[in-house]
C-alpha cells in the first residue's frame, strides 16, 4: 500500500509503501495542496496500537522482523488485504487513517517453492530408478529393469518435473512474490511422499508391465501422456500471453491459433484438465495401484482449485462465457 501522493514535510520516506514495494512517491511538487495524513496501525486481532505514525516511515523500521512480503494491511480487521498497487490518497480514508495489520507469517518466494517441490520428485525418483542401496535387496543395487515400460515410465516422469521445472523458471508470470512457508512443508510432503511411493512399486524388481492389453495399453498411454504434456504446456504459453511482463492484470483467457487451446471453449482451468489426462496416461502405462491413487488425489486437488478459480472469474467478468465448466467439460 502506498502513502504516495501524500506530502509529509519531514521525511523522504513518506512511504507507507515502503510497507509492501517501496518507492518513494514522484511527483509530489511543493505547489501542490499539502495534505497531511495520520495513520495508526491497529493489530487485527487484539487491537492494540502498533504504532502512529505522523511522519510516515514504513512498519518495517519499527517492527524488522515483519517485512514488506509478511504485512498485511486492511482498513477493517476482517477485510481484504490493501494490495501493493493502493495509495493512501485515493482510499475511502479522512485526513487520519487507521489500518489493521495482521501478520502472514515468514515468506518465501514462488520459484525457491516450485524448484524444491518439483526438483525433489525428480531426483527421488531417479534413486529408486537406478536402485540404489538400501531401497531394494542388496542383489538388486544398481541394477537394471528387464522391462521396457519400466524405462520409459522413468522418462515420462523425469520429463514432466523437468518440464515443470523449466516452466516455473521461464514460463510462468505470478502475480505473487511470495508465499508463507509453511505452506512448503505440506507441498513438498505430498509430492516427494507420492513420488517415492510411486517410484518405490514402478521400479521394484518384482513389478510386472501390463499385461491384459499389454503393449498396445502402453502405447496408447504413451501418446495420451504426450499429448497432455503439450497441451498443458500450451496453455501455460496462452496464459503467459495474456499477462504483459511485469504486470499483474487477469484477464479471461480464450482459445488461440494453437488448437491445443481450444479446450478453453469448454472449461476454465485446462491445465488442470491436461494435467489429469497426463496422469491418467501415466496410470495406464504403469498399472500400478499407487500411480492411480496419486491421479485420483491429484483430481480432487485441482478440482477444488479449478472450481474456486472458476468461481473468481465469474465473479470478476460479467461477460464470462458461459458454457464453460471448471475442469471437465459438461460435467465438473
Ligand atoms: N489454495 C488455492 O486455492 C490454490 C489454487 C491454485 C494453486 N495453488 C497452489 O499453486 C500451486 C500450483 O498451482 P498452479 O500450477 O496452477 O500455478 P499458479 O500459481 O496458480 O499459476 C501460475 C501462473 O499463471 C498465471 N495466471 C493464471 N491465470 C491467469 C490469467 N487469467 N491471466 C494471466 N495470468 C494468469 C498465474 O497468475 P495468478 O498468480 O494471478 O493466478 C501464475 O502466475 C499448487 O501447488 C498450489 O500449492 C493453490
Ligand atoms: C492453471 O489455470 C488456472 C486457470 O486459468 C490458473 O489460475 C492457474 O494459475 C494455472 N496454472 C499455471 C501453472 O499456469
Ligand atoms: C499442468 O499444469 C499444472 C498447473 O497449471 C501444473 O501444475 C502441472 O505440472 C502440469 N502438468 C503437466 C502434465 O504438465
Amino acid at each position: 500500500m502506498k502513502l504516495n501522493g501524500a506530502f509529509w514535510p519531514s521525511s523522504k520516506t513518506l512511504c507507507l509503501a515502503q510497507t509492501h514495494h517501496l518507492s518513494s512517491p514522484r511527483e509530489h511538487t511543493l505547489s501542490q495542496a499539502v495534505v497531511f495524513f495520520e495513520v495508526e496501525i491497529l493489530d487485527a486481532k487484539t487491537k492494540d496500537k502498533l504504532c502512529f505514525l505522523d511522519k510516515v516511515r514504513p512498519l518495517h523500521k519499527y517492527y524488522p522482523q515483519w517485512y514488506a512480503a509478511r504485512q498485511s494491511i486492511r482498513l477493517d480487521p476482517k477485510g481484504k488485504s490493501l494490495k501493493d498497487e493502493d495509495v493512501l490518497q485515493h482510499l475511502p480514508v479522512g485526513t487520519t487513517a487507521t489500518f489493521y495489520f495482521r501478520d502472514l507469517g515468514a515468506q518465501i518466494s514462488w520459484v525457491t517453492v516450485f524448484l524444491t517441490e518439483y526438483g525433489g520428485p525428480l531426483l527421488l525418483y531417479l534413486m529408486f530408478y537406478f536402485r540404489a542401496p538400501f531401497i531394494y535387496a542388496p542383489k538388486y543395487d544398481f541394477t537394471t529393469s528387464k522391462h521396457w515400460v519400466v524405462h520409459l515410465a522413468c522418462m515420462c516422469h523425469s520429463f514432466h518435473y523437468l518440464k515443470r521445472l523449466l516452466e516455473t523458471l521461464f514460463v510462468h508470470r505470478f502475480s505473487h512474490g511470495t508465499m508463507p512457508l509453511r505452506n512448503i512443508f505440506k507441498n513438498c510432503t505430498y509430492y516427494w511422499g507420492f513420488a517415492a511411493w510411486m517410484a518405490y512399486y514402478i521400479n521394484h524388481p518384482l513389478y510386472t508391465p501390463p499385461t491384459i492389453y499389454g503393449e498396445q495399453q502402453v502405447r496408447i498411454a504413451l501418446i495420451i501422456f504426450l499429448f497432455c504434456q503439450v497441451g498443458n504446456f500450451s496453455i501455460h504459453i496462452a496464459l503467459r500471453n495474456l499477462r504483459p511482463p511485469g504486470s499483474k492484470t487477469r484477464k479471461i483467457p480464450y482459445p488461440t491459433k494453437n488448437p491445443f487451446t481450444w479446450i478453453f471453449l469448454l472449461v476454465s482451468c485446462p491445465n488442470y484438465t491436461y494435467e489429469l489426462g497426463s496422469w491418467f496416461g501415466f496410470t495406464l502405462m504403469t498399472q500400478c495401484l499407487p500411480v492411480a491413487f496419486f491421479t485420483a488425489v491429484g483430481f480432487i486437488q485441482m478440482t477444488v482449485w479449478a472450481k474456486g478459480k472458476h468461481r473468481s472469474y465469474l465473479k470478476e467478468f460479467r461477460d464470462y462465457p458461459p458454457l464453460r465448466s471448471p475442469i471437465l467439460p459438461f460435467v465438473l
